[in-house]
């Protein structure tokens, strides 16, 4: 079990760049299965799931050669020989985003095994909808053993409107339909940038795709896709799970390197709360000089207010003067988090869907649980603001406290630098590296 011990306490001053978009690096990785051609993703994050994934293609006969982070490392994946499409249930229950895998393997080998993923820690998560959408595009799907068996000569194009939108569903078929034989009409689809980055990706490799972005999206079937090169977008949740650091610590931060267009509501709620916020083309400014206000939050699907955001703003919640309603409304059992505020001072009452955060409450130092890769940010950011010495952070898996910790300590060299530029002291907070 990873333990990460952090001491609060500062305001988080300087610039700190974004990594590439988890969410979007991983359809992209899939996407590969459609060609045999080599596909280079550049902005490839570092994080666990990444790992996972390229575990996944490795063992269905692909080569990936990873490169993490700047422009000149790239991560290169070679699905030429393809020999065993299976997802086992072994990396399918570490990482649900394993069955991404799904479409394209039917679409380019005709046949895919892939484990059903089960519940996880934020609910039921059921992949119904890419198995209805699949055999609206002329699949034969079986369902045995835990294990979903797909298999169509060639996939046919078809109409598919979504009964709820679904992001990796939306993506799945998707990447199906691309390979499928006349057009396919999919409604209802997610609008998320990660989508549209997708399709911008599976376009460079010869597909026919419009309208991604929207809830309509609509595909024109091609023979083959060929190889490309695709810089992932930034990863909107981390830089917003910084944003929302920097003004839960009364800080002046600089999130940079990331698209402010793709944090609309959640800047706006920032402001709302009294945090001022400057944006240019790629980056993001949070002032926070002032005392936090509450104000109410409801997530919903892109572009509303993201369920990967709520976690991290209900941390601002207990530090805002006032009572804020959170309520969610994409997962049914994501309030993890809220238990781990309460042993640290909040004041928050869970019904049903709906958290009432009732602030501001000190936080104080405490030995916390987490338990997914966001209510793990939750917590590292409330630490940062918690009096006492020790958050030691246990959790059952480490991503989220990895990246974040990762990429916050180039943080504190940037304050470090920033200090030495000013003259001024800009100490930041320490986090000391994971025990095992
Ligand atoms: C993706 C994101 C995740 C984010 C979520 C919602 C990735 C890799 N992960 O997850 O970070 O929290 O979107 O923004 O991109 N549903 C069904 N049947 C299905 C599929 C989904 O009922 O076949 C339901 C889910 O249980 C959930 C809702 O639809 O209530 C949305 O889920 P979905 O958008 O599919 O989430 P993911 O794509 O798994």
């Amino acid at each position: 079990m990873d333990k990460f011990v952090i001491r609060g306490g500062n305001p988080l001053v300087g610039t700190i760049r974004v990594g590439g978009a988890k969410n979007a690096a991983l359809p992209a990785m899939a996407a590969s299965i459609l060609t045999e051609e080599p596909v280079i993703l550049e902005n490839i994050p570092d994080v666990r799931d990444i790992q996972t994934e390229r575990s996944l293609l490795v063992s269905m006969g692909a080569e990936v050669e990873l490169g993490y982070g700047r422009a000149s490392h790239r991560t290169t994946l070679c699905c030429r020989n393809l020999v065993n499409p299976e997802a086992a249930y072994e990396l399918v229950k570490t990482m649900r985003a394993s069955t991404l895998v799904l479409g394209p393997l039917v679409a380019r080998m005709g046949r895919a095994r892939v484990s059903l993923p089960g519940g996880c820690a934020i609910g039921a998560r059921p992949i119904d909808l890419h198995i209805k959408g699949l055999e609206k595009l002329g699949a034969q799907i079986t369902q045995e053993h835990g294990y979903i068996e797909a298999s169509a000569d060639r996939l046919r194009g078809g109409h598919i409107t979504f009964d709820k939108i679904t992001v990796t569903g939306t993506e799945d078929l998707m990447m199906a339909a691309t390979l499928a034989e006349g057009e396919t009409l999919m409604e209802n689809c997610a609008r998320e940038p990660e989508v549209a980055d997708l399709a911008a990706l599976l376009n460079k490799m010869g597909a026919r795709i419009e309208g991604a972005g929207t809830s309509t999206i609509r595909i024109h079937g091609v023979e083959k896709l060929h190889g490309a090169r695709h810089r992932i977008i930034p990863d909107r949740i981390e830089a917003g799970t910084f944003v929302i650091a920097g003004a839960l610590t009364g800080g002046d931060l600089i999130v940079a390197n990331c698209d402010p267009l793709h944090l609309g509501a959640l800047l706006e709620k920032l402001q709302e709360c009294g945090v001022k916020v400057r944006t240019n083309g790629e980056s993001v400014r949070v002032i926070a000089d002032s005392q936090l206000r509450a104000a109410d939050v409801s997530t919903e699907e892109y572009p509303g207010f993201p369920t990967d955001m709520q976690a991290q703003y209900m941390t601002l919640a207990t530090q805002a003067e006032g009572t804020s309603v959170v309520t969610e409304n994409i997962f049914e059992n994501r309030f993890m988090h809220a238990q781990e505020l309460v042993r640290m001072g909040a004041n928050i009452k869970v019904e049903g869907s709906r958290a009432v955060v009732r602030g501001k409450t000190p936080l104080s130092s405490a030995a916390v649980q987490c338990s997914d890769l966001r209510a793990s940010a939750s917590l590292v950011i409330a630490a940062l603001v918690a009096d006492g010495v020790l958050s030691p952070m246990a959790k059952p898996f480490s991503i989220a406290s990895t990246t974040l910790i990762a990429a916050m300590s180039v943080l504190k060299k940037n304050c470090v630098a920033l200090a030495r530029r000013s003259g001024a002291s800009a100490k930041c907070f320490r986090v000391e590296p994971p025990h095992r």
